[in-house]
């Protein structure tokens, strides 16, 4: 392309396969220009409809205006914004941002930005690549004192939670005990409101635990070949005057037998926790539905309800840890928000799944599948 300046353009050399392929184009008018508008490179296309305006704004100028104008107009408002990659001789990568347009009569190309001299741009780089540095030191000292406050907060969740679980079992048992004796209808109401709270404490150190094992990857479980089937009916039997109470009704579908290698404690804990979960979250005169299926390799088991639902967006979140629905909140049921997150955990362990298919305000339905056997875990 003609440089109509002697100044040396900073980075005009790396422009030389794109000038290349302008020269040449009799259909492309080009025109290089600085940042203060001086047009520093034409090629004949240019020339031949813009003449030899000095700057841009020459260019738009009486005169060549018209012509440069008729090209703009023509081509409405559909200038958009390119780059292009190219490749220059000396191996180099340089970034050209330009106008482009397809036109009847060709295309317009301005090349708006030079790009800064290689050293200028070398220097830039290099800055950039300390901030980065040192941004990544930084990073790794803070990665490390979060690490450190993740195990600290992991022990002293196993640890507290352990150390709780005893004294308030055995308030829990005396509470029972209490209960049988010989007591005033007052004093029966509060030892059996001094139990439920108890069994709701036990029930949350509980998931407390589970979790701190999850977190820790200390998780362990203690399988061996069982009856699901069994396990089911004694959790269903356990919800049974819970769910009789809020209203709801309970109907269970199941075989006699369905054997599987299962931690027996894990699994009624999962499964306690999906039908407290459907009958904390499902309104007076619904209905429970347990359906337990012995296939050749898994046992599936569904719990569903007629209850509040779960919107879609909540339900890519419903197996994070403390995370409870919004509606959950608003009913003003009671919750930690451990339950799901504990439950899929602990069937993943046995290499199963927990997924949940619902809609807002039309009931849940959760699936919990084990495999028969370690083996096919
Ligand atoms: N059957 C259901 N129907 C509607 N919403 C549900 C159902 N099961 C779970 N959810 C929603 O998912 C959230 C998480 O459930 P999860 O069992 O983990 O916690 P939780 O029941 O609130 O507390 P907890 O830790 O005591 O189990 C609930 O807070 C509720 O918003
Ligand atoms: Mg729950």
């Amino acid at each position: 392309m003609r440089t109509s300046t002697d100044q040396e353009l900073p980075g005009r050399d790396r422009l030389a396969p794109l000038e290349a392929f302008l020269e040449r184009s009799p259909t492309v008018a080009a025109a290089i220009v600085e940042a203060d508008g001086a047009i520093v490179s034409t090629n004949p296309t240019f020339v031949r409809l813009a003449g030899s305006p000095a700057t841009l704004e020459d260019a738009v100028a009486e005169g060549q205006y018209n012509l440069v104008a008729q090209l703009l107009d023509t081509a409405g408002r559909d200038w958009g914004s390119a780059s292009a990659g190219l490749r220059t001789a000396d191996g180099h990568r340089l970034d050209c941002e330009f106008s482009v347009r397809a036109e009847s009569g060709g295309v317009l190309v301005v090349v708006e930005s030079l790009q800064a001299p290689a050293d200028r741009l070398n220097d830039h780089l290099l800055e950039l690549n300390n901030e980065l540095i040192g941004a990544r030191r930084e990073l790794a000292v803070r990665n490390r004192k979060l690490r450190e406050l993740d195990e600290l907060k992991n022990m002293f969740l196993a640890s507290a939670s352990h150390d709780l679980k005893t004294p308030m079992s055995s308030i829990v048992g005396y509470a029972e005990l209490l209960g049988e004796s010989d007591l005033g209808e007052a004093e029966v109401a509060m030892v059996a409101a001094i139990e439920r709270s108890a069994r709701r404490v036990v029930s949350m150190i509980e998931d407390l635990l589970g979790a701190a094992l999850v977190m820790t990857g200390e998780l362990r479980l203690l399988r061996r070949e069982q009856s699901v089937a069994v396990i089911v009916r004694e959790s269903v039997g356990m919800i049974e005057p819970v769910a009789a109470a809020g209203g709801l009704t309970v109907e269970l579908t199941c075989p006699d037998h369905a054997l599987a290698e299962v931690d027996e404690s894990r699994i009624m804990q999962i499964l306690d926790n999906l039908l407290s979960n459907a009958v904390k979250y499902s309104p007076a005169g619904g209905k429970i539905e347990v359906t337990c299926i012995d296939g050749a390799q898994e046992v599936a088991i569904s719990v569903s309800d007629s209850g509040i639902g779960i919107s879609k967006e909540d339900q890519s979140k419903l197996f994070g840890r403390f995370f409870r629905a919004s509606t959950a909140r608003e009913h003003g049921i009671a919750g930690t928000g451990l339950g799901l997150a504990n439950a899929r955990a602990f069937a993943e362990a046995h290499g199963g799944h927990l997924d949940c298919t619902s809609a807002e305000g039309a009931g849940s339905t959760f699936k919990l599948s084990l495999p028969k056997t370690v083996g096919h875990a």
